[in-house]
């Protein structure tokens, strides 16, 4: 349907997500079931935002079917290397309460306290994606990728003589950012893009341009940046724990934006990460 798109191993994948970076406790409860029952179906979390816990007790209280929930997690800096990345997808599945993750990520391109210049990054990421690969093919997750990774990181990786290649790259993207490069990059070897902040951490939603198409649509910024996502092509994951903004974050399959309004937002790229820039990592 035009709410999945379909990853390099034909695995489906829901063009929004919930994000849930620092969002925790009760909080992020009462936030996946809100996602849950207004059309998301997928939660994407990471080892180290420490909410799987919940996120797990949330997704059983649904009621929904584990196969019908797209789950992501990530492995973090601090579990990088083939031992310590499969010992901690074994942890995120126990805190998950899951028999398997629809997609597992790198996190990160370096590994915890490294220099960013450390050729030792390298080595444990190769050796963390070989951990991957074994749990890909042993089925514990249906899909692995990486996030945060620049084309050099996905280059390194792809000619490393990988068995599986990756599925996706979770990077930063949204109107000030809005990684052209990467995205044709990624699209020519398969490489799906999720977008995390797709509100730029909600500081896109004051944008003059956003504000004055939104306007002129009759939707709300963040409606606009996550349609100007979704005709990327790549998978939007808005961050929220307020139902209101969970709610009007997924109305966003029922209008276009112009060749003109996409091209307005575009021209607002400045590549500003609000979060973190990958590029000084070796
Ligand atoms: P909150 O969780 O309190 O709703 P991003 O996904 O780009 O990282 O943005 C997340 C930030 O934007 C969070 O601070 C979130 O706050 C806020 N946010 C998410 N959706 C909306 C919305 N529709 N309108 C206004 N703010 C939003």
């Amino acid at each position: 349907t035009t709410h999945h798109l379909l990853l390099n191993n034909s695995v489906k994948i829901p063009r929004l997500g919930l994000g849930t970076f620092r969002s925790k406790g009760e909080e992020v409860k009462s936030a996946i079931l809100w996602a849950l029952r207004s059309g998301y179906s997928q939660v994407d979390t990471a080892s180290v935002y420490k909410n799987e816990v919940e996120i797990g007790q949330a997704l059983k209280d649904s009621g929904i079917p584990r196969e019908n929930i797209f789950v992501t997690s990530k492995v973090s800096p601090y579990e990088q290397g083939f031992d310590n990345a499969l010992e901690a997808v074994c942890q995120i599945l126990e805190r998950l309460g899951t028999e398997y993750l629809d997609l597992c990520l790198i996190h990160w391109p370096g590994a915890a306290k490294l220099e960013l210049r450390s050729e030792k990054n390298k080595e444990l990421r190769h050796e963390t994606w070989k951990a991957l690969e074994k749990l890909y093919l042993e089925k514990k997750c249906r899909a692995i990728g990486v996030s945060n990774f620049t084309q050099q990181h996905l280059e390194c990786l792809l000619s490393s003589g990988c068995v599986v290649k990756p599925s996706v790259n979770q990077v930063e993207m949204h109107p000030y950012l809005i990684q052209k490069p990467l995205r044709d990059f990624c699209r020519h070897n398969e490489i799906l893009l999720q977008a995390y902040s797709p509100l730029g951490v909600g500081s896109l939603l004051a944008d003059p341009v956003v504000c004055e198409i939104a306007s002129s649509r009759q939707r709300t910024p963040a409606q606009i940046l996550l349609r100007w996502g979704l005709q990327h092509n790549v998978v939007v994951l808005p961050k929220s724990v307020k139902k209101d903004r969970i709610v009007e974050n997924a109305a966003i399959f029922d209008f276009v934006l112009s060749n003109e309004e996409m091209a307005r937002l575009d021209s607002l790229d400045c590549s500003h990460h609000f979060c973190w820039s990958p590029d000084g990592v070796l």
